[in-house]
């Protein structure tokens, strides 16, 4: 028996989602079907609204303090619960964003000029961050094993990126935006090993970690950092709970240094150092209660992915490969075996299938041969997003 109903339809358009409203600067339109940007057609749990809710009807929205037990303690039981990891409040950290972390952890430990290291393909906001504070994008290719359906680290390749001087951080992404892939705990000390040895600055973003299936598979670098290792994990509820616009993130980390430079960053240069007060009833509801919830979704999220494999092997197999992704809920899907020009079969998905779905050469995929399909959608809409891909690769056969 399922309790939550995730097939339920909710309106967006009018409330200026990025997701509905704001086409235009990506695809040249709007009202198209959106499948692109990474939040959900799916409501935040009850639970949490209802907290909201309560925090609303105290009606005074004052600065707020998140250094107190209300914080750290549903993240700590989240993690105990959920991951198996014990965390200590003194490794526990708000910031407003996870990419405002980002790019202030490569202001502090890179200099202009310096090489950041992203494995490729990758999320489209690290190279955008890179690029906009000066810095250089060092691209670490993954290799992909057909045999096996998955992405790997190419070790010595980025063993020798690291060796070069110039380079001073390596931005990994874990559960990995946008191919899915969960690192093991192996593949994550060799690359911890490698970045230590080379002085070269570690940053994990997890912000998709709830989306692990099964949720055991999911090994976060905090499992692996010492006192001092130069090395921030960075995530938030923003994706798992849908909060993407509630302003809220944490970091966590055993580095004195960096939290010190972050906390006067935050404090002295921005004075963005207090909390969302609704984020953090948001916060203490869900890591408190919303264990099955997010269980729940998962499964859903499983199924939305077997529904769409499914029909690419019925409908769309000349065209399209798609492997199911271990993690979040974002589809990587291939064109390549259509042999079809790619800048043609985006405008394609525009222009005929009337549907937003994010090309590949955003995530430094240089063929731009896959479209990133979002799946966080109740059935109906996948359904109807596949339609109108299959519609495309028909009409400009
Ligand atoms: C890997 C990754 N990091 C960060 C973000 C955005 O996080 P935030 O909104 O907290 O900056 C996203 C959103 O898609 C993401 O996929």
């Amino acid at each position: 028996m399922t309790q939550f109903n995730f097939d339920k339809h909710t309106t967006r358009e009018g409330t200026y989602s990025v997701q509905y409203d704001g086409t235009e600067a990506l695809f040249g339109q709007t009202g198209l079907a959106p499948f692109w940007i990474a939040d959900m057609d799916i409501q935040t749990p009850e639970v949490i609204r209802d907290a909201i809710k309560a925090r609303l009807d105290n009606g005074i929205f004052g600065y707020t303090m998140w250094q107190n037990e209300r914080f750290y303690g549903p993240i700590k039981h989240w993690w105990k619960t959920r991951f198996n990891v014990e965390l200590d409040n003194d490794n526990i950290h708000y910031a407003a964003s996870v990419l405002y972390t980002v790019g202030e952890v490569i202001r502090q430990v890179t200099e202009e000029g310096d090489g950041v290291i992203l494995t490729t393909p990758s999320y489209n906001s690290f190279p955008n961050l890179i690029k906009g504070n000066d810095r250089k994008i060092v691209e670490s290719p993954l290799i992909y094993d057909a045999e096996v359906k998955e992405y790997f680290l190419d070790v010595e390749g980025f063993t020798k990126l690291c060796e070069d001087d110039s380079v001073t951080l390596y931005i990994h992404c874990n559960p990995h935006n946008p191919t899915g892939k969960v690192w093991s705990k192996t593949e994550l000390e060799t690359i911890k090993g490698i970045c230590q040895d080379n002085n070269v600055y570690l940053i994990s973003d997890e912000i998709h970690m709830d989306f692990v299936r099964p949720k055991e598979d999911f090994v976060s670098m905090v499992s692996l950092i010492n006192e001092n290792d130069p090395v921030l994990i960075t995530t938030g509820l923003g994706k798992s709970f849908n909060l993407a616009s509630l302003p809220h993130s944490y970091f966590l980390t055993k580095d004195r240094n960096i939290t010190q430079d972050i906390n006067k960053a935050m404090g002295g240069r921005y004075n963005v150092n207090t909390a969302s007060s609704l984020a953090l009833a948001a916060i203490e509801a869900a890591y408190n209660e919303c264990g099955e919830w997010m269980d729940e979704l998962n499964v859903y999220i499983e199924g939305n992915f077997k529904y769409i494999s499914d029909y690419i092997d019925e409908h769309l197999a000349d065209d399209l490969s798609f492997d199911i992704p271990k993690a979040t809920y974002l589809g990587w899907i291939s064109f390549e075996k259509s042999g079809l020009d790619a800048d043609l079969v985006h405008k394609a998905l525009v222009e005929i299938g009337g549907i937003a779905v994010s090309p590949g050469k955003l995530y430094l995929d240089h063929e731009n041969k896959h479209f990133r399909f979002n799946a966080a959608s109740p059935r109906y809409r996948i359904e109807d997003g596949l339609e109108r891909i299959r519609k495309t690769f028909e009409q400009i056969k």
